[in-house]
């Protein structure tokens, strides 16, 4: 997408689609009065006859207005003066819908509506955001079917917030390749197919990119994956992009689970939408949107990014409940439940890159529980940290970006729930507590380093029947959360 920026009048812009707001009392923008001036009244007629109301996210297109220049002109209701998050994103979502699905060149002036805490930058981004996500459609397996055309040009009617909109046209292809990933079939996208698809953006982007094979990880002493990939005939790979841009200060790391499958193992999971553990991969995929956009951005910052993937698969010589493993870090853990499959690939993933890459900070990103999903819902994501200042961090990147995180307790109290008379550490913790439980069994594996866990059970796909699909969330959050290091 290219992006201009125009200040003049809108009334003379000549483009495919352009967009002005009214607010919910039926009063105009500075641009729509333009707009209504040029056409004689064209605007306030439709107001005056009930066609639009201004409630937030509402829309009439008028086609070909007498004294303007652009083909359709769509009028986008802006809601009340005090807009909530909720109203706020309704309308970016509108507009990103009225203005993609056609090539072609688009004007948006939603300078009405911009406030302190949603300044015209924020809009921008929301907007193109909303762009890329009506813009997106799966079409990998359906033979025949066409992706949706591309708008080629938005043209910015306001203050000059090219950068945001640049950043943000970044973060939507991000957050679109991570949809793509969780979308994919699990017979297609394995730990084989996300190691080619690191390697492929690895290679383009100059990242250096390194795979490590369940065989190399059992050697290595990485146990706990082990017992997870060992389960499979498809080969489990851990995952290590690196990206260089600020020579050599301590990285900041990210780990994404990527169970491409979870059948819970020999603890197998009810039937009932068993298909939807699929997007047990859509930490490994915000892992990997992440550093598409960070490839398109090439921002200061040093990232060291981890896919820790398996298939969980109940077989002849998959994991056992009673089983004792020796993770990499030398802690023993007895298997509970098989099905708790995700911190077992989680732990060795974080042991060895906190060893190898000594991290300024590391967060991780998984749906790691239902217990999350059942507090939280499909809004927020759970955030667990002991770190104030990564939680301020996380949830300031959550609330600008509409990628929200909720914190939940991990404190010392739920550790004991993690006893074992067998081994170090027991998988599971019982029915209480059941998202912290899983925190504090990575806590054991992140001391003495700056750490958050972000539990995407919830947030990272929605939807039901055919709307069913991945989200491509925690990419803006990820993204806007490593951006704003960049001082
Ligand atoms: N991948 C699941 C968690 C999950 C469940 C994500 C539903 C999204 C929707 C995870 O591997 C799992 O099975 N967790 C168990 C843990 C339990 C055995 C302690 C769970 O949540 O039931
Ligand atoms: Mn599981
Ligand atoms: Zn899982």
């Amino acid at each position: 997408m290219d992006f201009q920026i125009f200040t003049g009048n809108p009334a003379e812009l000549t483009a495919d689609t352009l967009v002005v707001t009214i607010n919910d009392n039926g009063e105009l923008s500075a641009s729509a009065e333009k707009i209504d001036t040029a056409s004689a009244g064209a605007v306030q007629a439709r107001i005056k006859a009930k066609d639009i109301t201004g409630a937030a996210g509402s829309s009439l297109t008028l086609y070909s207005l007498a004294g303007t220049e652009a083909s359709r002109t769509v009028i986008i209701g802006g809601g009340k003066d005090n807009l909530n998050a909720v109203d706020a994103n309704k309308i970016a979502s509108a507009i990103g819908k009225a203005i993609s699905g056609k090539e072609g060149t688009a004007a948006v002036d939603v300078s009405a509506l911009a406030t302190d805490s949603r300044p015209q930058a924020w809009w921008a981004e929301q907007i193109v955001l909303a762009v890329h996500a009506a813009q997106y459609k799966f079409i990998a397996t359906l033979p025949g079917k066409e992706p949706t055309p591309a708008l080629d040009t938005l043209i910015w009617i306001g203050d000059d917030v090219k950068d945001a909109l640049t950043v943000a046209d970044a973060k939507g292809l991000g957050t679109s390749y991570a949809k793509e990933l969780g979308n994919m079939p699990p017979n297609i996208c394995t730990p084989t197919y996300l190691a080619d698809e690191a390697q492929k953006l690895s290679d383009g982007a100059g990242f250096t990119c390194k795979v490590y094979d369940e065989k190399e990880m059992e050697e290595m002493g990485a146990g706990a994956f082990y017992s997870v990939a060992k389960g499979s005939s498809e080969p489990g790979k851990l995952i290590i992009m690196e990206y260089k841009g600020a020579g050599d200060d301590a990285p900041h790391m990210i780990v994404g689970k990527g169970i491409t499958f979870d059948t819970g193992g020999i603890s197998l999971k009810p039937g009932a939408k068993m298909d939807e553990m699929k997007y047990d991969m859509c930490g490994a995929a915000s892992v990997l949107g992440t550093m598409k956009t960070l490839a398109e951005l090439k921002p200061a910052i040093n990232v060291v990014a981890i896919i820790t993937s398996a298939e969980n698969m109940p077989a002849g010589d998959a994991s056992k409940p009673g089983d004792v493993v020796t993770t990499l870090s030398g802690q023993t853990v007895e298997i509970l439940n098989t099905d708790a499959e995700g911190r077992l690939v989680l732990c060795d993933a974080l042991t060895l890159g906190i060893r190898d890459y000594k991290p300024a900070t590391c967060v991780d990103v998984a749906t790691l529980t239902g217990a999350c999903m059942a507090a939280l819902g499909k809004v927020n994501s759970g955030l667990f940290t002991t770190d104030e200042e990564l939680a301020t961090e996380l949830n300031t990147a959550g609330a600008y970006s509409g990628d929200r995180v909720w914190r939940l307790p991990l404190e010392d109290d739920y550790q004991s729930l993690l006893d074992s008379n067998f081994a170090d550490i027991a998988n599971i913790g019982g029915p209480l507590a059941g998202a912290t439980t899983a925190a504090c069994f990575l806590s054991r594996f992140t001391e003495g380093t700056r750490w958050a866990h972000v539990d995407i059970a919830g947030p990272a796909w929605g939807g039901d029947g055919t709307s069913k699909g991945a989200t491509g969330r925690p990419v803006p959050l990820l993204t806007t959360y490593l951006l704003n290091k960049v001082s």
